[in-house]
């Protein structure tokens, strides 16, 4: 969509750089990425729950609670999905100007999607979680049975039934969800931040 030139981007007083020193910590985006039932809202959970006992300011934006509200106008169709992860990408970008770091839950099959949220963010500020684990693990946690529903066809184009899911070619970090534990998984997160010097 081009840009109305009858709105004017209006400059903030207070800049990102203000918000970040007052919180003591930089700001980036966390982006999970995985199958349904790999564990992307579990982990994000346990990473956010680590931050904020480190005095961090973080939240998560986990898929299946955003499409009851924000989103709730979009199904699972190509171009809903497109939409969802287009959507959430500008608002984890003003998370980040906000100086807080965002964890974001979502499927978000299509690399094509993910990197054009990459691509909203300066260098640094946008790291890709791949949370990886088979599909048939997937399949057999299915904690909200909805796997079962994708066989019996009672549900369509679910993602890795009848809808694709592409894998990151070179995410910032992999999690394999069936090897490591959740506290595992959330330390080697909290590592990878800390020697990014981002908290
Ligand atoms: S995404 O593909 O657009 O990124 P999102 O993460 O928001 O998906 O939502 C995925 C969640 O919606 C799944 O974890 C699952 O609980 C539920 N869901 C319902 N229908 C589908 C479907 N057809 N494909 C995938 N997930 C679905």
């Amino acid at each position: 969509m081009t840009h109305n030139p009858n709105i004017v981007w209006h400059p903030a007083a207070i800049k990102k750089s203000d918000r970040q020193s007052l919180n003591g910590h930089k700001s980036c985006a966390l982006w999970f990425t995985g199958l349904s039932g790999s564990g992307k809202s579990v982990l994000a959970n346990a990473v956010d729950e680590k931050l904020y006992r480190m005095g961090i300011r973080s939240y998560v934006l986990d898929g299946d609670n955003i499409r009851h509200g924000l989103n709730q106008d979009l199904g699972f169709r190509t171009e809903d999905r497109i939409e969802n992860i287009r959507r959430i990408g500008e608002v984890a970008k003003l998370f980040v100007d906000s100086g807080q770091m965002i964890l974001t839950a979502f499927i978000s099959p299509f690399r094509e999607d993910r990197d054009m949220v990459r691509a909203l963010f300066p260098n640094g500020e946008f790291l890709e979680i791949y949370v990886k684990c088979p599909l048939q693990i997937c399949e057999q946690r299915d904690p909200k049975g909805l796997y079962k529903k994708a066989r019996n066809g009672d549900i369509k184009h679910f993602t890795g039934i009848d809808s694709p899911y592409e894998a990151p070619l070179s995410p910032d970090l992999i999690i394999e969800s069936d090897q490591t534990s959740i506290t595992d998984g959330a330390d080697l997160i909290i590592k990878e931040l800390q020697r990014k010097g981002i908290i």
